[in-house]
């Protein structure tokens, strides 16, 4: 069976000038069926595999979003049709999380999941406890009411690379070299939206910074703001403001590869076996949704947005603490130099489409 450098190689010979835009590229290292990081199938996230998210902390990251569902619910008059839209579920860890947290309480749970693979270990995790769709799209009759959550999405979807050369923003591709490595260099822009985006850029950076320009978390944003539902839709992800891009400790972009929890930038090597990941431009995010009809609600940085959601929760433990280990988990989602400063935390309104 061909590995993945072997089938990108493939597809760069056939290539036009034997070149390809890095977005193709980070597709087919991540998503490709059979050899793609997340294609295969759910991958180990915790101390087992090669990065930690607020999932795998532990089951308290549920347990708040579970107790945020219900302030959501009761924020719509308490309705009998009320749905919590997980997507980007992978193994189904967090839905089992939010569904204990919830016991016995009747709102549905569903799963937008296009990979039939992480459908199926999700099913064998969560039983019939949920239903799943392919896509938001999908929701054409519904489901009315609900709570749209996402952990650690945006940050997984391929993204294009730019380089300003100090005179203007160049597309980055990649080509194979003679050694039968993998290696980027400028081209022209491979399609008209990514034009757009970069007029938006600024043209006062040192030359060689580089950047990501996330086209398919635009359109992820537009499938939400034409969805089938009305509620909020939560999104946790790490990330930055803008400006934060524009400093010159990110002028070689935020674009990393992870492996067995080592990070770096090397992220042509040992394709397929790494993960790819981006930090999410959450001004840029913010906007789109705004003008799409999505007006912001609360954002902050997940310590402090975790730490309210978890008020009425803390007050009620007055007097009989939690256990050590639940502790744990609040201090590592929480803590500036843990999860509570780099990742960010955004609510969104979402009135109904059409
Ligand atoms: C970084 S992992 C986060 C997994 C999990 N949410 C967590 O926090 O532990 C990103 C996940 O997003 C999934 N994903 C990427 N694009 C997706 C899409 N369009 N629809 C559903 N899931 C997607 C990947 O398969 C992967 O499971």
């Amino acid at each position: 069976m061909s590995s993945l450098p072997q089938i990108l190689c493939e597809k760069l010979s056939a290539a036009p000038a034997g070149r390809l835009p890095f977005v193709q590229v980070m597709e087919l290292a991540l998503y490709h069926p059979d050899h793609g990081y997340y294609g295969a199938g759910p991958r180990k996230i915790g101390r087992s595999g090669d990065f930690f998210t607020s999932v795998s902390v532990g089951q308290l990251f549920g347990k708040l979003l579970a107790l945020r569902a219900l302030e959501e619910w009761r924020a719509l008059g308490a309705p009998e049709d009320f749905t919590i839209i997980e997507q980007g579920a992978h193994d189904g860890q967090l839905a089992e999380d939010v569904l204990k947290a919830l016991g016995s309480h009747p709102i549905r749970y569903l799963i937008v999941e296009p990979n039939p693979r992480y459908r199926a270990a999700q099913a064998t995790r969560l039983g019939d406890r949920v239903q799943w769709v392919d896509s938001l799209d999908a929701l054409a009759n519904g489901p009315g009411n609900a709570f749209f959550v996402c952990n650690e999405l945006p940050d997984a979807f391929p993204v294009h690379l730019v380089r300003w050369n100090g005179t203007r923003w160049e597309e980055l591709c990649v080509e194979a070299t003679d050694a039968g490595e993998f290696r980027l260099v400028p081209g022209e822009y491979s399609c008209t939206e990514l034009a757009t985006e970069i007029e938006s850029l600024p043209q006062d950076l040192a030359p060689g910074h580089t950047m990501e320009v996330n086209l398919a978390m635009l359109e992820w944003l537009r499938t939400l703001a034409r969805a089938r539902f009305r509620g909020s839709i939560f999104i946790a992800d790490y990330g930055l403001d803008e400006e934060e891009f524009y400093a010159d400790a990110r002028a070689e972009g935020t674009i990393r590869r992870y492996h067995q929890h080592q990070m770096d930038g090397r992220v042509l090597e040992k394709l397929g076996e790494c993960d790819l990941t981006t930090h999410v431009n959450f001004t840029r995010l913010i906007a789109e949704a705004t003008r799409l009809g999505l007006p912001q609600r609360e954002y902050d940085l997940q310590g402090r947005l975790l730490g309210r959601m978890a008020a009425p929760w803390l007050r009620s433990l007055e007097g009989s603490p939690p256990d050590a280990a639940t502790m744990r988990q609040f201090h590592s989602l929480t803590h500036p130099a843990l999860m509570g400063r780099s990742f960010r935390c955004l609510v969104l309104e979402k009135p109904s489409a059409g």
